[in-house]
């Protein structure tokens, strides 16, 4: 069996999504002290919705292919769902990682995870469900 699936190779080849969005109100930098691999998140939300999503990967195939996957998986969503994004749900759109990869996809949901936050603390909205 091939070490890696045919979409992580897609992904890898053809990631989506990669640039920066000058006008972000949510960005996420995280890091992985063990590979050394860097990943920034850049969001744009409006009425509460992804309407767009970019990242900047500096590292392994995996993270690249697990960041493109993971801006997919959110982008023009409600924040609530992408807030529910894990790296198993990533891992899994990409008909799986090797286990000593999973820290890859790990890196994308950790990243989404601070824009979002920084995007709640630019905008002080604690909780979104019924905001007026
Ligand atoms: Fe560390 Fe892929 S090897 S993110």
């Amino acid at each position: 069996m091939a070490l890696y699936s045919e979409k992580v190779m897609e992904h890898f080849r053809h990631p989506r999504n990669v640039g920066v969005i000058e006008d972000a109100n949510g960005i996420g930098t995280v890091g992985n002290a063990k590979c050394g691999d860097i990943m920034k998140m850049y969001l744009k939300i409006e009425d509460d919705i992804v309407r767009d999503v970019k990242f900047e990967t500096f590292g392994c195939g995996s993270a690249i292919a697990s960041s493109s996957m993971a801006t997919e998986l959110i982008k023009g969503k409600p924040v609530a769902d992408a807030m529910k994004l894990t790296n198993k749900a990533v891992a899994e759109a990409l008909d799986g990682l090797p286990d000593y990869k999973m820290h890859c996809s790990v890196l994308a949901e950790e990243a989404i995870q601070a824009a979002l936050d920084d995007y709640r603390s630019r905008t002080g909205a604690a909780d979104s469900s019924d905001a007026g």
